[in-house]
């Protein structure tokens, strides 16, 4: 794993587009992305650059069950809104929040990660060291599945919604095992809230008590932490 230490969101989000520019140059076709506040400025950078998307791909690890894509706080409409209106893709797959039968969901998903095997996935983390919406106790084979959301991580979520009651409880999320087969990893923490996670990972054990540190000992993914997520390192 390798650390990166920057001094704040917008440099972290540039050195991340860097090595985006940098796979894609080296035939990357499979982007793997994410929501949350982490990558805004990443997705920025993307959008403000000349560089042409039309010819790649997107995967993306999570989506809220129940959630229309045209609801601004699902994760389509996210993506949607900060990269994919600006910077148009070839393909973006989300989980679709709407689907009817789980288990046909999570197949459907596997799919097409199967079928768009990822080059370069971006993560941020929770709180409680989760990746996509794999939460402590998940196994780190697992697969696309529905997960139930802890209470830590709907407390997190709640800033983005009117009222508690309105986060959901549930998530399709890419499992810790789909997560792992990308080529290579970026994940990304800014503020003093994830500095406990970020010490877990880099320094703790390797336990599902804490999902990102499956990535502990992997030569294939890059950390991009600012000061604050750095601070108990
Ligand atoms: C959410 C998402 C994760 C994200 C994390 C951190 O629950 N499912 O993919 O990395 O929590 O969010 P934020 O970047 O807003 O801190």
């Amino acid at each position: 794993m390798h650390v990166i230490v920057t001094n704040n969101d917008t440099e972290a989000g540039k050195k991340a587009f860097e090595i985006i520019k940098d796979a894609m140059a080296n035939g990357a076709k499979v982007l793997g992305l994410a929501t949350g506040s982490t990558p805004v400025k990443m997705y920025e950078a993307m959008v403000n650059s000349d560089v042409d998307f039309s010819q790649m791909t997107s995967v993306n690890l999570d989506e809220y069950v129940g959630m229309a894509p045209d609801n601004p706080q699902s994760y389509r409409y996210f993506m949607q809104e900060h990269l994919f209106n600006k910077k148009p893709f070839k393909n973006t797959y989300v989980p679709n929040g709407l689907a009817e039968d789980a288990d046909a969901e999570t197949k459907r998903y596997n799919q097409v990660i199967a079928d768009n095997p990822i080059d370069l996935q971006v993560l941020g983390i929770g709180r409680n060291g989760h990746i996509g919406f794999n939460e402590p106790g998940s196994p780190f084979d697992a697969q696309t599945r529905k997960v139930p959301l802890t209470q830590s991580t709907i407390d997190a979520n709640a800033r983005f919604f009117k009222d508690e009651n309105e986060v959901p409880r549930y998530a399709y999320s890419m499992g810790i095992g789909s997560i792992m087969k990308s080529k290579k990893i970026i994940l990304m923490a800014f503020g003093e809230d994830k500095a406990d996670a970020i010490k877990g990972m880099i320094e703790g054990p390797v336990t599902t008590d804490l999902p990102a540190s499956v990535l502990q000992d992997k030569d294939n993914v890059t950390v991009i932490v600012d000061k604050a997520a750095a601070s108990k390192l």
